[in-house]
């Protein structure tokens, strides 16, 4: 049997943690699916045409070390509102969804696109100043060396292009549950989403 988890969400809200979290705890397999659109954008960077990139993406791009920086990032999102890349990453998306014994994606559009027929949805959001300084720590532990303000002009942007593009743009499902972690400790939100999947579990 199938058992798929969508979990969207705009940048740094926590549905990365959230996502790994519930998947440790319930067993499941877990993709990023940021990870497709973010090696796609890496081979743009290298001038490689971004439909051809997704067209030839292979698992194991899924593993280069260079795809969290901000300009890959940002290579990401313009790589995504286009239709044709989009598109190119779907069955890749589709088949991890239907593994035996279930998987948690997370992204963008799984609720909505991706995986409209999942058993469980949950959109996760956080305050847009909390997300910035969320991610700006994190930057700053692993020796970057940027502010609080240029975090944040980076995330509206990126929010801004993921949400306005025609396709599949970030929005949450009509049958989503809303989780908003700008109060919740990482632990406290991961514990609410378990409840929430349990809850869905035995319906
Ligand atoms: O989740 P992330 O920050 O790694 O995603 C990088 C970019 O990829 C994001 O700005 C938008 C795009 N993306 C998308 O359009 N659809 C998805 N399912 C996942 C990511």
């Amino acid at each position: 049997m199938s058992f798929t988890i969508a979990i969207d969400g705009p940048a740094a809200a926590g549905k990365g943690t959230i996502s790994k979290e519930v998947a440790r705890i319930f067993g499941l397999a877990h993709l990023d699916t940021g990870l497709l659109y973010r090696a796609t954008g890496a081979r743009r960077l290298e001038g490689m045409s971004p439909i051809e990139a997704a067209e030839a993406l292979r698992p194991e791009d899924l593993e280069r070390e260079d795809l969290r920086s901000a300009d890959v990032a940002r290579a990401a999102s313009e790589v995504a509102a286009i239709p044709e890349v989009r598109a190119a990453l779907v069955d890749f998306q589709r088949a991890f969804a239907r593994r035996q014994g279930g998987a948690v994606l997370d992204g963008r559009d799984i609720g909505t696109v991706i995986c409209p027929e999942a058993e469980v949805k949950l959109y996760v959001t956080a305050s847009d100043n909390i997300r910035a300084n969320r991610r700006w720590r994190e930057l700053v532990s692993k020796g970057a060396t940027t502010s609080p303000e240029a975090v944040l002009a980076d995330l509206r942007e990126r929010d801004a292009r993921d949400q306005a593009r025609a396709t599949a743009p970030l929005r949450p499902a009509v049958d989503a549950v809303l989780l908003d972690t700008s109060e919740m400790s990482i632990e406290d939100a991961v514990a609410r989403a378990c409840e929430i999947i349990r809850a869905s579990r035995q319906d």
